[in-house]
């Protein structure tokens, strides 16, 4: 794979949705096109609270990136890191400590590009055009030798972006290989869409699952005992592994009964 950063050699395909432009679209970004919002517009006809469980999730995000600086961790490789229109996680981590930095990875067009736009004459930040799952491709990546220093704790945020890699064992090793390459101190912040009948609108989530199949990469929903498997050896922070809005939610109050708590799980784990 080569490191391309001309926008023009990237293939944008304006007539199938992609998870990065309809996510975009669910949380108020701009950057998505039609077919996205066609896409959106059906999903959230099958199953109304969509967008809230997408908003959910990057607040979820938002929280953890800013508990990991606040714990002293200055640099953060954002894993599928989708478009960056709301709110990119260096401008999150720069709240707490204005010198952190941010290597972004993510494999579709609109996303590098916004990406790469976005970060032109922005000092500390990058942006790595590649498949997640090619540990030894990133982790080579000149941005990371330049920017980040992999004897020094990292955040490795992977939220929302694993369910789209079906094979288990793929997504299992992938993550592992990251965990092994990062040193103590350093943390997983993880989030991943969960189905079973235990769930509360289950129904209209396996629809809207089922839908994804339309998509560039279809969504693969796993269980939470799979999701939290991937924190084996990990010291996982309070509250451990809970849907998105339970997780250190910033009010004092946790609205409990909408049904998008269900659809995300979400923990942050740090490595001993
Ligand atoms: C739903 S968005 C989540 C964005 C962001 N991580 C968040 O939580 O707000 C999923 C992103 O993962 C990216 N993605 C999916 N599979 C990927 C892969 N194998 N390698 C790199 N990026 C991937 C998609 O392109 C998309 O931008």
């Amino acid at each position: 794979m080569d490191d391309r950063t001309d926008q023009s050699s990237r293939i944008i395909d304006m007539n199938q949705a992609s998870p990065s432009r309809v996510y975009d679209y669910l949380i108020g970004g701009a950057y998505n096109f039609a077919v996205d919002r066609e896409w959106a517009q059906q999903a959230i006809e099958r199953m109304p609270w969509i967008r809230e469980a997408a908003r959910s999730n990057r607040a979820f995000l938002q929280r953890a990136v800013r508990m990991c600086a606040q714990e002293g961790v200055r640099q953060f490789l954002d894993l599928g890191s989708g478009i960056p229109t709301v709110q990119g996680v260096h401008e999150m981590a720069r709240r707490v400590a204005p010198d952190c930095r941010v290597v972004y990875v993510d494999n579709e067009a609109v996303a590098v590009a916004h990406s790469v736009l976005t970060l032109e004459n922005v000092e500390g930040a990058a942006m790595i055009e590649a498949d997640m799952c090619n540990v030894d491709y990133v982790l080579g990546h000149r941005h990371i030798q330049e920017l980040l220093d992999l004897d020094r704790p990292v955040a490795l945020l992977m939220t929302a972006s694993l369910y789209y890699v079906s094979d288990h064992d793929l997504v299992a090793k992938t993550v592992a290989r990251y965990l092994d390459a990062v040193p103590s101190g350093s943390y997983l912040v993880l989030s991943h869409t969960t189905l079973g009948s235990h769930q509360r609108d289950a129904v209209r989530l396996s629809n809207v699952l089922e839908m994804t199949k339309t998509l560039t990469s279809a969504a693969t929903a796993r269980t939470p005992e799979w999701i939290g498997d991937l924190l084996t050896g990990l010291e996982v922070v309070e509250p451990g592994l809970v849907y998105t809005s339970r997780w250190r939610p910033d009010g004092l109050r946790v609205v409990d009964d909408a049904p998008w708590h269900d659809a995300v799980l979400a923990a942050v784990g740090r490595k001993p």
